[in-house]
């Protein structure tokens, strides 16, 4: 068979996906959409549940309801839904009635809060949410961009994201200029349980980033470490350490896939060059250009899924991406 990554895979419900920032949870429920399923995550008593967003009765969406007295209320004849999905009252049969057995919701997603985002699990995940310890890393502020919503698939969004044969070609226009396009030999190192890898790659750019290039103080080309980090399903993260500027950049994507040709981005910059609201604004306008630049390339690729198998050629500066589809073919055959 010959296998495709694709957004809209049932077999990626066995992960940690990130649907929202949790800043915009309030009080009322709000739909959310994953892997082209719609799901209402809602506070219930202070906890936040993820039920689909359908309400058994009449598949209502219960999104466009509301929270009374800590159950979800539907909008469209006000049953009454506790959090554990089940129905616990039903107007039109008035108090005290006995209710249908089947009043209940489809089966809940599991639900996390981590890094500022709520994560659901509809099926047992293969592997927990990524741990950052830069996270906590009080030298480092953390610079969020705007959560992005893009015409490009997941899988699409992280080979993209994993790749650095691109630099020169597709980031002229920011970073790449004057990068060498030739990759030298790295080495890919998978994580003990398998759904994970680490690639450290050394490089030289244009730091056009450093104030102190202006003045001379600081060569324009300088060395670049980079680390890239993949957990499955769809983290990828980049930490870039730039030793004459003293920088320290960690890069983290976030992806929530929505439906099969839609994915938002979450991106997180962990960074100890942005003392100040400018100098972070100014981050998060450099990188949305350099965004911008990878979208112009996978918003118009052939189609929207990266072949697990065959359809493409790979060569060997392509191997961190390769390691990518072998442990996301793995995902696929768990379940098939
Ligand atoms: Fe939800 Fe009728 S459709 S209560
Ligand atoms: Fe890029």
């Amino acid at each position: 068979m010959n296998t495709s990554l694709r957004n809209d895979l049932p077999e990626l419900r066995r992960g940690w996906h990130p649907v929202m920032l949790v800043k915009d949870l309030g009080d009322e429920p709000v739909r959310v959409e994953l892997l082209g399923e719609a799901w209402v995550i809602t506070r219930l008593n202070g906890t936040i549940t993820a039920f689909p967003d359908r309400c058994p009765h009449r598949n209502a969406r219960l999104s466009n309801g509301k929270v009374v007295n800590g159950n979800l209320e539907c909008p469209y004849h006000g049953w009454q839904f506790n959090g554990a999905g089940k129905c616990e009252f039903i107007p039109a049969l008035g108090e005290g009635a006995t209710l249908p057995p089947t009043a209940h919701l489809a089966s809940a997603a599991r639900v996390r809060v981590q890094y500022d985002l709520v994560w659901i699990a509809p099926d047992e995940p293969v592997r927990d949410i990524l741990s950052i310890p830069d996270w906590n890393d009080s030298s480092l502020r953390r610079v969020w961009l705007p959560p992005v919503v893009m015409n490009a698939t997941a899988p699409q969004f992280v080979d993209n994201f994993l790749d650095f044969g691109h630099f020169p070609f597709v980031h002229a226009g920011t970073f790449g200029a004057g990068e060498d396009a030739s990759i030298p030999p790295y080495d890919v190192q998978t994580s003990d349980d398998g759904w994970g890898f680490v690639v450290d790659y050394h490089h030289q750019i244009n730091n056009k980033e450093d104030p102190k290039v202006a003045t001379g103080e600081h060569p324009l080309l300088q060395p670049r470490q980079m680390r890239y980090e993949f957990s499955a399903p769809f983290t990828v993260t980049l930490r870039l350490v730039l030793p004459v500027a003293g920088t320290v950049n960690h890069l983290i994507n976030f992806i929530q896939p929505l439906d099969a040709n839609r994915t938002c981005v979450y991106t997180l910059m962990l960074r100890n060059d942005c003392p100040t609201d400018e100098l972070a604004q100014a981050a998060i306008d450099y990188e949305l250009d350099v965004l911008k630049e990878d979208l112009s390339i996978i918003e118009h690729l052939w189609d929207n899924v990266v072949p697990l198998e065959v359809g493409q050629t790979h060569t060997r500066a392509d191997r961190n991406t390769v390691e990518f589809r072998r442990i996301m073919k793995r995902l696929l055959d768990l379940t098939r």
